[in-house]
């Protein structure tokens, strides 16, 4: 049992393509998708029509659900991809489930197993600085969900953590974003401090799971002309040097 673990496409076609090919190269055909997909000033149709062609097994994430909600209430960067995208590209959006459980023994879900929008492997403190959350507060947040390997996204941190009964919570990173700032619940960065994009891929063993992180170097400086072409220098940066 080997499979891929993607998270946080963000509408980085290029990324997505280059790890599409790593994956190929590796022989792995399996794909586990993490959700956030779309949303972000790049090639969010193409994003989409590149997901639709692979038989991915994937989750929502929260910009996944406001892609489904309200266009009014979208973010500035997000509106441009919401236009571009199809009927299909919502009815896909619209079939997307908040967790699933894969082979019986794997737990995908994008932030947490009860919220889309929280952090799980990471908290932030006042002075903004990520850090990695408490063992015991990782633990309560994974009350309930028996899978022996848990997969969350939604940080772009990559990250394992192993439970004290033995389960293994894995973030594989991010695919498309490796950089941003956010204002809640303290303004914070993260950053990945490299452009590349991030995904993993793990194996089952006799002595539990093997994650092996992968980076993956693409035309990050491609990418990071589309956003600087639809006037996002923040995202252009982020997307070019890992860093905000
Ligand atoms: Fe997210």
């Amino acid at each position: 049992m080997r499979f891929a673990v993607i998270a946080d496409i963000h509408g980085n076609a290029l990324a997505l393509e280059a790890v599409l090919a790593d994956i190929d190269a590796q022989g792995v055909s399996d794909i586990l998708n993490l959700g956030d997909h779309l949303s972000g000033p790049l090639e969010a149709a193409r994003t989409a029509d590149l997901i639709l062609a692979r038989d991915m097994v994937s989750v929502s994430g929260n910009h996944d659900r406001y892609l489904r909600g309200d266009p009014a209430a979208l973010h500035e960067w997000e509106a441009d991809c919401y236009r571009e995208l199809t009927p299909a590209h919502h009815a896909w959006l619209a079939s997307l489930p908040f967790s699933r459980v894969w082979k019986d023994d794997v737990f995908l879900c994008h932030a947490t197993p009860r919220e889309d929008n929280h952090y799980w492997l990471e908290t932030v403190s006042p002075e903004g600085v990520v850090h990695a959350r408490p063992l015991a507060e990782v633990e309560a947040m994974a009350e309930g969900v028996s899978q022996s390997l848990i997969l969350c996204g939604h940080t772009h941190i990559a990250r394992t953590v192993r439970l004290s009964d033995g389960r293994l919570i894995v973030n594989p990173g991010s695919i498309g974003c490796p950089a941003y700032e956010d204002d809640l619940p303290y303004y914070h960065k993260v950053e990945a401090g490299a452009p590349h994009a991030a995904y993993a891929v793990i194996e089952r063993t006799a002595h539990g799971w093997t994650v092996e992180f992968r980076l993956v170097a693409y035309d990050s400086a491609a990418a990071a002309a589309i956003a600087s072409a639809r006037n996002r220098p923040q995202w252009a940066r982020a997307i070019a040097t890992g860093r905000c």
